[in-house]
């Protein structure tokens, strides 16, 4: 592309300002809750945040499945704070297994490209033993989703065959580049 000096320097610092505006977006976790309905198919032996600078926070789990599962759904719900947690654009229901071979929602997979470098659960089922997510934080860049600024909680529940196993619960905040908006 050819641009007069003007141009290119305007262009040039537009791109830097960029990049600047980028790293104002602060999405970090801000709590964490697991609970398990059947100690004897899973089992938590940590589930825990830990703040490691201003504004990263890490998360790691370490859950044990006793048994083999083959039949695994979630129940994922977002929420979003404005005087009590209400329901937030997202309410949805995915085959986990069936995710896991074909990629098939659109919602799960932003999820799990969020967490999948930071974990061992990047295969199809069955799920058994150690599942672990280490030093998990979040990146917005890979979000591509345009949050508004506010505190979230996305809810997800656990089923094996039909029966609820466990809860996920996690929350965080989305604060979008200031200088935008
Ligand atoms: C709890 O886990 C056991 C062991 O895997 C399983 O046999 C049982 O059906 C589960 N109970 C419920 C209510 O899901
Ligand atoms: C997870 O917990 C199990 C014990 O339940 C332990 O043997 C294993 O080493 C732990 N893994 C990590 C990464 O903490
Ligand atoms: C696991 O990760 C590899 C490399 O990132 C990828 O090619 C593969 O599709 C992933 N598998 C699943 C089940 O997500
Ligand atoms: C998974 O469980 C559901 C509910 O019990 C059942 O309808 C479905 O056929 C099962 N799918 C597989 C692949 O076992």
């Amino acid at each position: 592309m050819r641009c007069q000096l003007m141009i290119c320097a305007a262009i040039g610092l537009f791109l830097a300002f960029n990049i600047n505006v980028n790293d104002a977006v602060i999405f970090k976790f801000t709590n964490i809750v697991c609970e398990s309905y059947n100690q004897s198919w899973v089992v938590f032996r940590y589930c825990r945040l830990k703040a490691v600078g201003r504004d990263k926070v890490h998360l790691n789990i370490n859950a044990t499945i006793l048994h083999p599962a083959y039949n695994i759904t979630n129940h994922g719900k977002i929420f979003k704070r404005a005087s009590g947690y209400k329901p937030w654009l997202l309410d949805t229901t995915v085959d986990a297994c069936r995710f896991m071979r074909k990629n098939y929602d659109p919602f799960a997979k932003i999820v799990f490209s969020l967490f999948r470098e930071f974990s061992n659960i990047n295969h199809t089922c069955p799920y058994v033993g150690h599942q672990i997510l280490k030093d998990f934080y979040l990146k917005p860049e890979l979000l591509m989703l345009p949050f508004p600024t506010g505190d979230y909680l996305l809810s997800m529940r656990w089923y094996f065959g039909r029966r609820l196993q466990f809860d996920t619960n996690i929350s965080f905040v989305f604060v979008e580049d200031l200088l935008k908006s």
